[in-house]
Order: C-alpha cells, then sequence, then structure tokens
C-alpha cells in the first residue's frame, strides 16, 4: 500500500482515502431542506492522490492537472474543482503567495458516495497545510473544509469517526484493525438530490444514538451492532438504481463477506472482509465476473 503522505524536497502529496460510511442514519431534517445523518464513517486504503507543487510566478494562482481513470469524469471549470476551491479557501485564511500546481489522481468514481470532491479537498488542505508550513491544526482545517462540503471535516480525519448533523459534528471512534473492504461500483449515474427527495417521499427518520461504537472494542461485537444498522438511503437508491440491489446480492453471496452495504447516497456498495488478502482474492474473482462494474480492494484505515 502506498503511504498516505509522500513529500520530496518540493513536493507534497497525499492519499484521499475513499470514505465510507459504514452505516447512514437519516435521523431528522433542518429548515433549510438538509438531513440530519447519523454515520460511522471509515475510510479505506484506496483513493486519489493530490500532490501540490510549486510554478514560478506570483500571481497566486493554482493550476489543476487531473490524471487517473477517472479523468475525463472532472470537466468543465478547474475553478469548480473543490481541491481547486481549497487552496483558494486556505490562501484566503493564511494570505500564501506563489503559484502551484494541483496535482489529482482520480483514481475513485465521481459522484459515487465515496467522499470523491470532499477527500479531495481534505486531502489538499492537508498538503497544502505542509507545503506552506501553516502549521494549522485540525479543527482550523475543518472550519475551512466545511465551507467547501459537509463531508470535507469528516475527510480530514482518515480514521473511523461518528459523524452527526450534516457532516460537522464528529467523534472519533475506536474499531477493530485489519479489516478489508471491496468497493463496487456500476458506473452509472445516482445523483444525490434524486436519492435524498425519494427518502422524502417513502423513508422513516430513524432513531439517533442508539449503539454505543466507543465501548465496541472487539471484532464479532463490532460486526453484530454494524449488522444492526443500516443505510437509509439504500432503499431509495435501490429503487432508482435496481442495479445496486445486484451489486449488494453478489457481494454478500460472495464467499467470507461479513457485511455488503451501500455507502452515502451510492452508486458505491462494499463489502468487509476479514482482511485485506481476502478482499484482493475476492476483488479479483467479482471483477473477473463483471467486468462492467468498476471494482477496488483495500484495507479499513
Ligand atoms: O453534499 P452534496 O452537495 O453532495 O449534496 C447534494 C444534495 O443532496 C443537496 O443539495 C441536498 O439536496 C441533498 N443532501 C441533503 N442532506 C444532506 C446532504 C445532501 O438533503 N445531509
Amino acid at each position: 500500500m502506498a503511504a498516505v503522505s509522500e513529500d520530496t524536497a518540493s513536493t507534497c502529496t497525499e492519499l484521499a482515502p475513499a470514505k465510507i460510511n459504514l452505516f447512514l442514519h437519516v435521523v431528522g431534517r433542518r429548515d433549510d431542506g438538509y438531513h440530519l445523518l447519523e454515520s460511522l464513517v471509515a475510510f479505506a486504503s484506496v483513493g486519489d492522490r493530490v500532490s501540490i507543487e510549486p510554478l514560478p510566478g506570483t500571481t497566486s494562482s493554482a493550476t489543476l492537472s487531473v490524471t487517473g481513470r477517472f479523468a475525463d469524469m472532472i470537466g468543465g471549470d478547474p475553478g469548480d474543482n473543490l481541491a481547486i476551491r481549497a487552496t483558494a479557501a486556505l490562501r484566503g485564511m493564511a494570505g500564501t503567495s506563489g503559484d502551484i500546481l494541483v496535482r489529482l489522481e482520480k483514481n475513485l468514481p465521481v459522484a459515487a458516495g465515496v467522499g470523491g470532491g470532499s477527500a479531495d479537498a481534505a486531502a489538499t488542505l492537508i498538503a497544502l497545510n505542509r507545503f506552506w508550513n501553516l502549521g494549522l491544526d485540525r479543527d482550523a482545517l475543518a472550519a475551512i473544509g466545511l465551507s467547501l462540503g459537509a463531508d470535507v471535516p469528516a475527510c480530514l480525519h482518515r480514521s473511523a469517526v461518528m459523524m452527526q448533523g450534516i457532516g460537522e459534528e464528529l467523534a472519533t471512534v475506536p474499531m477493530p484493525s485489519g479489516l478489508g473492504v471491496v468497493l463496487v461500483n456500476p458506473l452509472l449515474p445516482l445523483p444525490t438530490p434524486a436519492v435524498f427527495a425519494d427518502f422524502r417521499s417513502f423513508g422513516h427518520f430513524a432513531p439517533v444514538g442508539r449503539f454505543d461504537w466507543q465501548s465496541t472494542r472487539d471484532r464479532q461485537g463490532w460486526l453484530d451492532q454494524l449488522g444492526r444498522t443500516c443505510n437509509s438511503l439504500e432503499p431509495p437508491a435501490r429503487r432508482l438504481l435496481p442495479r445496486i440491489s445486484n451489486i449488494l446480492d453478489t457481494l454478500s453471496q460472495t464467499g467470507d463477506c461479513l457485511l455488503a452495504r451501500m455507502s452515502g447516497s451510492g452508486a458505491t456498495c462494499f463489502g468487509l472482509f476479514a482482511d485485506w488478502q481476502t478482499a484482493a482474492r475476492r476483488a479479483d474473482q467479482l471483477s473477473g465476473a463483471h467486468p462492467e462494474w468498476w471494482v477496488a480492494p483495500g484495507r479499513l484505515l
């Protein structure tokens, strides 16, 4: 596995790990229409990669260069990209100057329920904090991150957190170590607003705080408790994109799969496995049987 942070004399590089909602309960709705969530969020060793390097010039510009399997899905104005918006937001706060190049290796599918742009923004903030020697702590970065997207503060953690509110209330939680994960995405679009709209028509709010993640340290106890949770957005997503049901059925019938579920508002689903080696073996089989899906194994961080 490549390291999470990798620097050279002039370049700062960060992994932007895939964010996985191990469970996600919709527990209410704010006056502004945003849904209140309760979610156990973990991160995988598979992700995008963000590198910051200096460019000659003093116009305080940030140039975006995108490579990787899903580079083509990053379109439009680079100024709208969350990594570039993160550089502008941090620059605005810290008053730094100098031109920079932001290299984004887009390995994760876009708008897929695994963090994507939010993970890239978080990785950019962490890399720039080092690149510009700002010495900001995570709370300061999270305040900037929240202005960019509700998931960005969680993505700054890169280890398991309980998330409440719309993503701004975070508490670090222990997790069993060594678990493997397989991410599967059908490579079909599933817009987040449509999933929430379907939930509003047919879903029910879940009760808050029924589970205690702080004291669940043994693997089986943790898995048992996780099995009693759900992703409230899974039924809407299955209705809108029935392929998700195929993926979840396939994952749960895959040998050794401990739990199969959808992440975020989809369409990416995940299977948990006892260890990384098992996940990698099962991912090979799945991608052989379903070349039309994106299948990626990793470790839970
Ligand atoms: O956070 P993101 O920009 O992906 O959200 C897209 C849309 O999903 C929002 O405009 C809103 O309609 C819905 N959403 C929501 N409650 C949340 C997150 C997203 O209703 N907590």
